[in-house]
């Protein structure tokens, strides 16, 4: 497809996701690079525009990440963010130094407003700054376009050669005016017509696979989450019965969720697909017998789903695709994107059985952000329950069960989960809190219950705020949806006498259990 594109390159900044994603929200697509990538390589993309992101390094310092002056030389609009415009300014002769004042915060910035890149922005404007280092001097050629009282170059530009840099972050959302500044750069510098919309997507990805597919068969392993369920969705409205979804049940689901799933999915469901769901609950809960370690339960859980997967395969004959819900943080992190990579052992990325004979993977939203994969869901009609589902693991109950799984400790995670899930909504903070589940401690302790002594388990409820999943803190519910929750779990949920609310934030824990 040949889609106009920004590229942002990527210095190890926190909010590098946050810059793509920016640059999407103003209908432009982006994509993030390492700032390795060969310059020949960026400039066979051929961008439309360059945005250079922050990153925590000193750039005058040996060894701090860098890139050539060529990059500035190609004729392409580069726009340098925090680190991204001190690099900018020493490659290109400025002089970058340790700030007499460190700033970090909401800070007002006054800006030229005859700079493109300030057009219809206030002249005094709130902006997230966070450096130690400052621009001392700018480099030849360029002219200081903003500046606070600590930083007398806050921004700077040298339009002939289209260039321009910022110190502060409009990428954050506490620069009040900060997508009006990356929307000026894409559109008034780059000139960029704004091409990427989700309806168009729509359209373009279904053509794309009718293409490739032809009249191939299409194999798809459906989990109920988010991005599976929309890859099967965009792949039945574009091959219809061409498609089959396998949905293995393997007894670690959420309370219903397996009847959820198969109520749309399934032959009553609204799609034309064909629908395998595989009840496996009892193979699972045979094979975890005995395992209590958290790497072992994982390994087992994983092996197991690409066996009965592999055989459910082996039973529909042909198959020519594979389908995964793969999207654009998943290749990020898997290390094939951006500079901040982190590989995580879980990850969906070539979680897919090697045996089963197939031609190619379709991976339809590995240009997404998550947002974006839910508005496509939107946009195919998939019911809103679904598309803002919160995240599941892949191991599920498995890893919220702290040492050996067995049925009735399912049982007991599901009951109690539903309830809080159910407070939790009733409260209205569903949307508000980005993971919140119930968890089996493996801890049993004396009760009394109707005059009776009691020992038995203790759930622990988990709720979390996080932006990106790798860092996260526990939110605070009002005392009294805890306490409802307690009461009730006590109440209906048999083998339970003890609740309590973990408070540990990632790191140093993780928001699963395991
Ligand atoms: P942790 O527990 O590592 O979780 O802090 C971070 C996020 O990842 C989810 N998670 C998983 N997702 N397969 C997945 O698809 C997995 O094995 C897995 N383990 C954790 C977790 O729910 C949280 O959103």
């Amino acid at each position: 497809m040949n889609r106009e594109k920004i590229i942002v390159i990527d210095f190890g900044g926190q909010y590098n996701q946050l810059v793509a994603r920016r640059v999407r929200e103003c209908s432009v697509y982006c994509e993030i690079y390492s700032y390795k990538t060969d310059i020949s390589a960026i400039r066979a993309m051929n961008p439309k525009g360059i945005i250079l992101t922050g990153g925590p390094n000193s750039c005058y310092e040996d060894g701090a990440p860098t890139c050539s002056r060529e990059l500035f030389e190609m004729g392409i609009p580069v726009l340098g963010l925090c680190y991204g415009a001190q690099l900018m300014m020493h490659v290109l002769g400025g002089h970058v130094c340790k700030a007499p004042v460190r700033e970090y915060g909401k800070i007002e910035v006054t800006v030229d407003r005859t700079s493109k890149l300030f057009s219809d922005v206030s002249e005094k404007t709130i902006c997230w700054m966070s450096h130690n280092d400052y621009i001392e001097k700018t480099a030849p050629g360029f002219r200081t376009v903003a500046w606070t009282d600590n930083c007398p170059a806050a921004a700077m530009e040298c339009a002939e050669k289209q260039l321009y840099a910022i110190q502060f972050h409009p990428e954050v959302l506490h620069t009040v005016e900060g997508t009006k500044m990356l929307s000026n750069f894409v559109y008034n510098v780059c000139g960029c017509s704004g091409d990427w919309k989700m309806d168009a997507f729509v359209e373009q990805s279904i053509r794309a696979i009718r293409e490739k597919v032809g009249d191939g068969r299409v194999l798809c392993a459906l989990s109920g989450g988010v991005d599976s369920s929309v890859a099967a969705v965009l792949l039945s409205k574009a091959v219809g019965k061409q498609l089959t979804c396998v949905f293995v049940d393997h007894g670690l689901l959420r309370k219903n969720e397996g009847d959820e799933v198969e109520a749309v999915f399934g032959p009553t469901g609204d799609y034309d697909l064909n629908f395998i769901r595989v009840n496996a609950q009892e193979r699972y809960y045979k094979k975890l017998a005995g395992a209590e370690e958290p790497e072992k339960k994982r390994k087992i859980i994983g092996e197991e789903f690409i066996r009965v997967f592999e055989e459910e395969a082996k039973k529909i004959g042909r198959v020519d695709f594979l389908v995964q819900g793969t999207i654009y943080p998943d290749v990020v992190e898997s290390g094939l994107g951006g500079e901040s990579a982190v590989i995580k052992s879980h990850h969906n990325v070539g979680g897919l059985p090697e045996h089963v004979d197939f031609k190619e993977i379709i991976e339809p939203l590995r240009d997404l952000f998550k947002d974006e994969v839910r508005k496509v869901g939107l946009e195919l009609g998939i019911p809103e329950y679904l598309v803002f589902r919160q995240p599941f693991p892949g191991p599920g109950l498995g890893v919220r069960i702290i040492g050996e799984v067995t049925a009735e400790k399912v049982r007991i995670v599901q009951d109690a989960d539903a309830i809080f899930r159910e407070e939790i909504a009733t409260a209205g903070y569903d949307r508000k809190i980005n993971q919140y589940f119930a968890a089996l401690t493996n801890m049993r302790s004396v009760g009394v219950m109707g005059d009776e002594r009691t020992y038995d388990y203790a759930v622990a409820l988990r709720a979390v705020s996080t932006v990106d999943f790798m860092t996260a803190e526990a939110v605070e519910i009002p005392w009294e949806v805890l306490q409802k929750v307690m009461s009730r779990v006590i109440n209906e949920v048999k083998g339970v006498n003890r609740v309590v609310y973990d408070l540990t934030s990632k790191p140093p824990g993780t928001i699963e259990m395991e």
